[in-house]
């Protein structure tokens, strides 16, 4: 079995989930469960970032502790990635010990085998708190960051440990030009090459004014310790989340997936992997940079004020009706647009009316003309065409090509239109009309094959809407758990005997919204 050790970005610890966090995690989420479909030994993590001077600013706001903040926040997201089924393996906090223990080991590895690598340096400038970074003259418009044009810009002197980021160029480069799969989607990889072409200036990796944090392991020459800069915090989570630097880290790193935001990419592909290698460590193997889903074609940000309420997209047709839109609308390797109007119509065409019309009228027609028990019948037209979208399916979901999740989804969701076609081609109903030997096998082979079909879309589209899958899997009398499946059985698939047994509607047809 191969280790499949995969991450999200950690959240900041600064107010609720929103849309852009549950889409990464719902895309991450589908991609640990199609590992684990593949067999592969999965381990998925996910995590919070719960430091840094926005915290510590937002907890004296509400007057409370940063720690009491933090510890309510991580209660909210747990409970949200629960509700939205997302399957992490682990939750990582950065207020955990072993992770400021494992921080301070990190920066000291590096000191010891790179001692040349941090170097104390004055430094002042411009200093955005939404960004917790400095900003260039380019970044800053009217006196206010881009990013965050309602904060107010400080200017900040100070000396601090600085790394040694530009010695690494060389290395980047090569590593982006020689191992292609290390950042997809290409354009961002062509865009991280752009940035080190411009140069890559050194990090400041402690910061003297920032007070909720973990402790930089060296002291300046005047004797000053200071607090690790947020990054330096931040990045090596996916790393001690392994234990490091004690245990069996070693048997886990490097990770084989990091999926994170285009805003950040810089800074798991450029900063991340120098850290690593100042370190002497294994860099991870992939780094997928998805794009920004956008909210009523309105860049989505707390800032702006547009919000969707994840719970009111959850409450409207269910976990994995939201989780289906989201990753069917929404190119994983670009931007997109949640829209109600939009939801609306993809629940009803895709869900209600193919895919849990199909599998409704599939039972249906089993109870009623074989008592519920599913028939024998050898394999057709119909399974040679799934092949195919299915060779397409993977194709787009193992990571050769990136992360098309949406291509994925389409595949999939092209079998169950062609089941609707098989339907309507074969009249079924018809054919149960003849009451002969011929019209009896030929009613079973389109029963079994109608079968086939379906259990083999509640495998494909279980990573997607995991309790729908279960749901149908349940119905059609298949044995075991979906996710206990294996895609290289369903080739082999037969479901000869199984006994389907009615259920709710997967996905119930949705009055005319409201909204
Ligand atoms: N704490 C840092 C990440 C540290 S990783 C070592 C951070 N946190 S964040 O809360 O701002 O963002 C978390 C993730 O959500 C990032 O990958 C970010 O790109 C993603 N998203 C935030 N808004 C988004 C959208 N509107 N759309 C999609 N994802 C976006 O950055």
């Amino acid at each position: 079995m191969s280790k499949y050790f995969l991450t999200t970005a950690i959240d900041y610890a600064n107010g609720a989930p929103h849309l852009g966090h549950a889409y990464e995690k719902i895309g991450a989420d589908a991609i640990a469960r199609y590992r684990r479909l593949r067999g592969d030994d999965v381990h998925f993590l996910i995590g919070m970032d719960e430091h840094g001077q926005k915290v510590e600013q937002t907890a004296a706001a509400q007057g409370v502790t940063p720690q009491a903040l933090v510890d309510e926040l991580a209660g909210v997201f747990c409970a949200m990635w629960e509700r939205l089924g997302i399957s992490f393996d682990q939750f990582i906090r950065t207020t955990d010990d072993a992770h400021r223990a494992g921080v301070q080991a990190l920066i000291l590895r590096i000191f010891e085998h790179n001692p040349d690598d941090f170097y104390e340096k004055a430094y002042e400038g411009w200093y955005c708190v939404g960004c917790e970074s400095f900003k260039q003259d380019a970044e800053i418009v009217e006196g206010k960051c881009v990013l965050h044009p309602t904060r107010t810009l400080e200017w900040v002197e100070e000396r601090n440990w600085f790394f040694r980021l530009s010695r690494y160029a060389d290395f980047l480069r090569d590593r982006l030009q020689n191992q292609p799969g290390f950042l997809q989607p290409e354009s961002r990889r062509n865009e991280m090459l752009g940035l080190i072409e411009g140069g890559l200036d050194d990090v400041s990796a402690s910061r003297s004014r920032l007070k909720w944090g973990i402790p930089f392991p060296r002291a300046l020459s005047s004797g000053e310790t200071q607090t690790t800069y947020v990054w330096f915090d931040a990045l090596p989570n996916y790393l001690t989340a392994t234990g490091f630097p004690g245990g069996d880290w070693a048997a886990r790193w490097p990770a084989d997936l990091h999926v994170v935001g285009k805003d950040i990419t810089r800074f798991h592909t450029i900063i991340w992997p120098a850290m690593l290698k100042a370190a002497d460590l294994p860099l991870p193997e992939r780094v997928w940079g998805h794009g920004f889903v956008l909210f009523g074609g309105e860049r989505f940000s707390k800032s702006s004020g547009v919000r969707l309420d994840l719970d009111e997209a959850v409450d409207k047709y269910g976990a994995d009706a939201f989780r289906y839109f989201l990753l069917r609308e929404v190119p994983f390797d670009a931007d997109g647009t949640f829209s109600w109007e939009r939801f609306d119509e993809r629940y009803n065409s895709d869900l209600a009316n193919s895919w849990g019309n199909l599998a409704s009228r599939v039972i249906a027609m089993v109870e009623k003309y074989r008592g519920g028990v599913v028939p024998a019948g050898a394999s057709d037209e119909a399974d040679r065409a799934d092949a195919h979208d299915i060779a397409a399916y993977h194709a787009a979901m193992d990571g050769t090509r990136g992360f098309l999740l949406h291509e994925a989804l389409g595949r999939a969701m092209a079998c169950v239109t062609r089941g609707n076609e098989y339907v309507q081609t074969m009249q079924p109903w018809a054919i149960a009309k003849r009451d002969d030997e011929d019209g009896r096998r030929a009613l079973d082979h389109v029963l079994a094959s109608l079968v086939r079909q379906l259990a083999r879309q509640a495998v494909l589209l279980a990573p997607f809407v995991p309790q729908k899958a279960q749901a149908l899997w349940t119905q059609l009398g298949a044995p075991g758990a979906v996710l206990e499946q294996r895609f290289d059985g369903l080739a082999s698939l037969d479901p000869t005997g199984w006994k389907v047994v009615k259920g709710e509607g997967l996905f119930p047809r949705a009055e005319k919204s409201a909204k």
